[in-house]
């Protein structure tokens, strides 16, 4: 793999942690806030029923919908937790993570999540934050599509802010390499554990050119061998996402073999050396990648495995909080303004 790490003493740091400590990690997703599972049991007893529908209702009329509402869960708690923050438009007086780059032109599903809402707010007016309408949608849009179950703690409070340079820092793109990502999860409290199976959530959803043009330029070949079946696999790639430009928004999926089920797949695809995005290819063959090669090679031999580290991790990331908002957040009336 392409090597585009620095050596700087930020990064021999997390390499000594991630080998020595292997996945304990480094910093509590901390506050002083705790979720529940009964949280809204008297204020809103029917509130997971009416996302269930809805959500149901969204994936049935596109299975794509349930990978936009998996990522933008993942998106919203890497940014100050999980708080809505992902959801909130730019106004004059509020510049919204919509745009940061990550983002641009990719996060989508923000309408699945506005009519989720409205639903909810005709029936619990003022209750339940849009964070946890995007935390309890994304469980039942994986279990729509194949995937596990998993209880979801609630009572998370939607934020008065957003911001937009965290979006741009914290959040792992394609082309990073595998420590600095896996520094990444470590610094919301997540282990390399959780990272190779949230990873796993690229078993559903589309990828853009500009997101795998240098993977399918790059390395690909070498990591895929010369068989005819990659061979064929690559040519088609190249076919939508020219080398240098035209075709960036040109989509494909992640897991080219059932890319509307939530199924381990996705591992088969990196122990073939097919991994889309190079990102999610270093997970095996990155030469940093003693520990998260043998996650690669678990989950795609035990599908148990990893359907009940990836509802662990799911909980994990769904938990991670931001005192800031717990204490001075609310429960938006729109998800995409704070209240007025
Ligand atoms: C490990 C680091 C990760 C990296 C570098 C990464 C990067 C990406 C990239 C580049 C895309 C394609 C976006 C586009 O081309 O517009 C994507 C899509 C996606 N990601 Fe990740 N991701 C990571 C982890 C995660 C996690 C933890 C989740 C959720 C648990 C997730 C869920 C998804 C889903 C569902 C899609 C498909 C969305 C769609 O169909 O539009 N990703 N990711
Ligand atoms: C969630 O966070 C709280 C507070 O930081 C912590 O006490 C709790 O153990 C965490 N739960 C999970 C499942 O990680
Ligand atoms: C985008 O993909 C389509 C097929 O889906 C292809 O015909 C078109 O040539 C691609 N665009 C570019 C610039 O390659």
């Amino acid at each position: 793999m392409e090597l585009s790490l620095s050596f700087g003493p930020f990064s021999l740091l997390f390499m000594i942690l991630v080998f020595s400590i292997g996945n304990t990690s480094i910093i509590h997703a901390s506050s002083d806030s705790y979720l529940t599972l009964d949280y809204y049991a008297s204020t809103c007893p029917t509130v997971f029923e009416i996302i269930r529908k809805q959500t149901e209702c969204a994936v049935l009329s596109d299975p794509r919908s349930a990978a936009l509402i998996v990522r933008l869960h993942f998106h919203d708690c890497f940014v100050q937790g999980c708080d809505g923050s992902v959801l909130l438009d730019d106004t004059v007086t509020l510049k919204g993570e919509k745009t940061a780059s990550p983002n641009i032109h990719s996060l989508k599903g923000f309408d699945l999540i506005d009519g989720i809402k409205n639903m909810v707010e005709s029936e619990c007016p003022g209750v339940v934050s849009c964070a946890d309408i995007l935390t309890i949608a994304a469980r039942d849009a994986v279990i729509l599509v194949g995937g596990p179950y998993w209880d979801v703690p609630v009572g998370r409070k939607d934020s008065i802010t957003a911001n937009y340079a965290l979006a741009d820092t914290n959040i792992p793109t394609a082309n990073e390499g595998l420590i600095p990502i896996i520094s990444k999860f470590m610094y919301q409290g997540l282990s390399v554990k959780d990272m190779v199976a949230l990873a796993g959530a690229h078993t559903i959803g589309m990828a853009r050119c500009e997101n795998f043009r240098d993977r399918i330029y790059g390395d690909f070949r070498a990591t895929s061998g010369l068989n005819p079946i990659s061979a064929s696999y690559l040519s088609s790639l190249r076919s939508i996402c020219p080398p240098i430009h035209g075709g960036e928004n040109n989509i494909t999926a992640m897991d080219n073999v059932t890319p509307n089920i939530f199924d381990n797949s996705f591992y088969h695809t990196l122990l073939k050396g097919e991994g889309l995005l190079s990102s999610d290819q270093e997970m095996y063959s990155s030469m940093f990648s003693i520990q998260t090669r043998e996650l690669v090679k678990l989950y795609a031999t035990d599908p148990l495995a990893f359907f009940n580290q990836f509802s662990e991790s799911m909980v994990k990331m769904g938990n991670i909080t931001n005192s800031e908002s717990f204490a001075n957040g609310e429960v938006r009336k729109n998800c995409r303004f704070i209240n007025t």
